[in-house]
C-alpha cells in the first residue's frame, strides 16, 4: 500500500513530495497542523479538527479558507487512495514561500498545503494492558500552546528525555508546579472519584481526544472538573491517564521514581478506554 502525499494542490508518492527551502514553515516554524484518525476508510472527529485548525490559521493570520480550499475532499481522497483501512493523517499549512525576512511578506503569497496519509499504528493492546511509565519536564512551551504551531522544540526536547529514561510520555509541568498536558498528549488524573484535566485555554492545546473523552465521562455519570492538578497530586491520585489521536486512552502506572497507586491500570482509565473503543466503533462522529 502506498504513503501518499498532498502538496500545493497535487497528490504524489511520499518520497517525492517536497517543499522550497524557502517555506516560512521550514525557516521559521511558521505554520500549523493537524493529526487525525481514519478507521474504516471515514476521518475521526474530522469536525472538531477542522474547526481547530481554523482557530490555528487564524491565530497565526494565515489567510486560507480551507473549505473554499476543499480540504474536506482532500482528506477524504488521500485515505481512499491510500487503501489502508486505519490511517494517520498530517496536514500542515504554513505561511508560504517567500525571502527570509522575520516580518511578513508584503503582498500576498500562497500558503503551503501539505498533507501525508499513513497506515495508522495503534499502541499494543500490552501497553493499555500493563500501563506506561511517564516523567515529568518543565513545560517551556510559549505561552499560546492552545495553537497547534509546528513549532513543537519544547515538547520534542521533553519527549526525548521521556524516551531516553525509558518512559513512554513526558508529563509538562508549568512554572506554578501545575500539570499542564504530555508532550503531544492531553493529561488526566482521577482523586476521590473526580476526573480531572487541565482547563482549556492557553495552556494547553484542546485536544480532540480529550474533548471526546470528557464527553464520555459525562455520559457515564462519572465526576468530571476542568482544573489544574499539581505534579504532587498527581503523584498522590488513584489513576493518571493520557489522551490523544495516536494514544487513544493510555494508563499511566508509573509517574517519576514511583508508581502511580498500586502500579495497575485503574477502573475509570480502563472504563473510558473501552468508551473510547466502543465510540470509535459504533459512535457518531
Ligand atoms: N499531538 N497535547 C499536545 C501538546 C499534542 O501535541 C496533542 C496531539 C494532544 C492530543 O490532541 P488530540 O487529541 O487532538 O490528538 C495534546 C499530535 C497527535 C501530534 O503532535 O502528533
Amino acid at each position: 500500500m502506498p504513503e501518499i502525499a498532498f502538496v500545493n494542490g497535487k497528490f504524489l508518492p511520499l518520497a517525492e513530495a517536497v517543499v522550497s527551502v524557502e517555506d516560512r514553515g521550514f525557516q521559521f516554524a511558521d505554520g500549523v497542523y493537524e493529526v487525525l484518525a481514519s478507521y474504516g476508510g471515514r476521518p475521526f472527529a474530522l469536525e472538531p479538527h477542522f474547526q481547530r485548525l481554523e482557530h490555528s490559521l487564524q491565530a497565526l493570520r494565515i489567510g486560507l479558507d480551507i473549505h473554499a480550499y476543499g480540504l474536506e475532499g482532500i482528506v477524504r481522497e488521500g485515505i481512499v487512495r491510500s487503501g489502508f483501512a486505519e490511517t494517520l493523517v498530517y496536514i500542515q499549512i504554513t505561511r508560504g514561500t517567500a525571502p527570509r525576512h522575520h516580518e511578513f511578506p508584503a503582498g500576498l503569497i500562497q500558503p503551503t498545503v501539505v498533507m501525508t496519509v499513513k497506515e495508522l499504528c495503534r499502541p499494543a493492546p500490552e501497553l493499555y494492558q500493563r500501563g506506561v511509565k511517564v516523567v515529568s519536564t518543565p513545560d517551556l512551551r510559549w505561552k499560546r500552546c492552545d495553537i497547534k504551531s509546528t513549532s513543537l522544540l519544547a515538547n520534542i526536547l521533553s519527549k526525548q528525555q521521556a524516551v531516553e529514561a525509558g518512559a513512554f510520555e513526558a508529563l509538562l509541568v508549568d512554572e506554578e508546579g501545575r500539570v499542564t498536558e504530555g508532550s503531544s498528549t492531553s493529561a488526566f488524573c482521577v482523586r476521590q472519584g473526580v476526573l480531572s484535566t487541565a482547563p482549556a485555554g492557553p495552556h494547553i492545546l484542546p485536544s480532540i481526544t480529550r474533548g471526546v473523552i470528557l464527553n464520555l465521562a459525562k455520559a457515564l455519570k462519572l465526576p468530571v472538573r476542568e482544573e489544574f492538578a499539581t505534579l504532587e497530586e498527581y503523584r498522590q491520585a488513584d489513576e493518571v491517564f493520557l489522551a490523544g489521536t495516536t494514544t487513544e486512552a493510555m494508563p499511566i502506572v508509573h509517574l517519576d521514581e514511583h508508581p502511580v497507586a498500586d502500579g495497575k491500570p485503574g477502573p475509570l482509565a480502563r472504563r473510558l478506554r473501552e468508551a473510547f473503543l466502543e465510540y470509535v466503533a459504533h459512535g457518531d462522529w
